[in-house]
């Protein structure tokens, strides 16, 4: 079975969980970068959200060599951005129009993840979700328990 992983990441931590899985279940990683650099601190977390929430942006990403349609199972991976995925992740559901993929999601937040599990699954209807998780600041807490419940997880979701 292909697998392929795929993600955003702004700060670090959806890189950190996402690199851990992939190697554990052994899959190609696909990062999403948006052509335009995002550099968000501080108070402008608020500002970002707010538009975020308004315009829904789907900011231009990065070409790459990959195209998920070759793969049997994605796993997709995103911070929490304004109590959803973040924009590279809604550029990349509009882009891919994946069906009958076996995918596994998860997102990294700061304790306010908000239905951003519930909004992926709604863009990836005709596919069958074998898995799903959340990982608090998983680079900044409970450093060993956010690793132990990675490791669990990725094992769980290869099976
Ligand atoms: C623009 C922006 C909006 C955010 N909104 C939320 C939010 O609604 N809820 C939450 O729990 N964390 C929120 N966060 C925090 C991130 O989800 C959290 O720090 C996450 O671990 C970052 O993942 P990353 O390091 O992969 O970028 C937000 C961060 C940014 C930059």
């Amino acid at each position: 079975m292909k697998k392929l992983l795929v993600y955003y990441s702004h700060d670090g931590s959806t890189k950190f969980v996402a690199e851990i899985i992939s190697k554990i279940i052994e899959a190609d990683i696909m990062e999403l970068i948006p052509e335009e650099n995002i550099n968000i601190t501080g108070i402008m977390k608020i500002s970002w959200g707010v538009r975020q929430l308004i315009t829904h942006p789907k900011p231009k990403l990065l070409r790459n060599n990959i195209n998920p349609s070759d793969y049997d199972m994605i796993v997709i991976g995103t911070p929490v951005w304004s109590y959803t995925f973040s924009p590279p992740i809604n550029t990349f559901f509009n882009e891919y129009k994946l069906s009958g993929k076996k995918v596994a999601i998860f997102c990294c937040h700061g304790g306010q993840k908000g239905k951003t599990i519930e909004k992926m699954k709604e863009c990836l209807k005709g596919n069958i979700i074998i898995g799903e998780n959340d990982f608090l600041e998983p680079l900044k807490y409970r450093k060993e328990e956010n690793l132990k419940k990675i490791i669990e997880w990725a094992n769980n979701i290869s099976k």
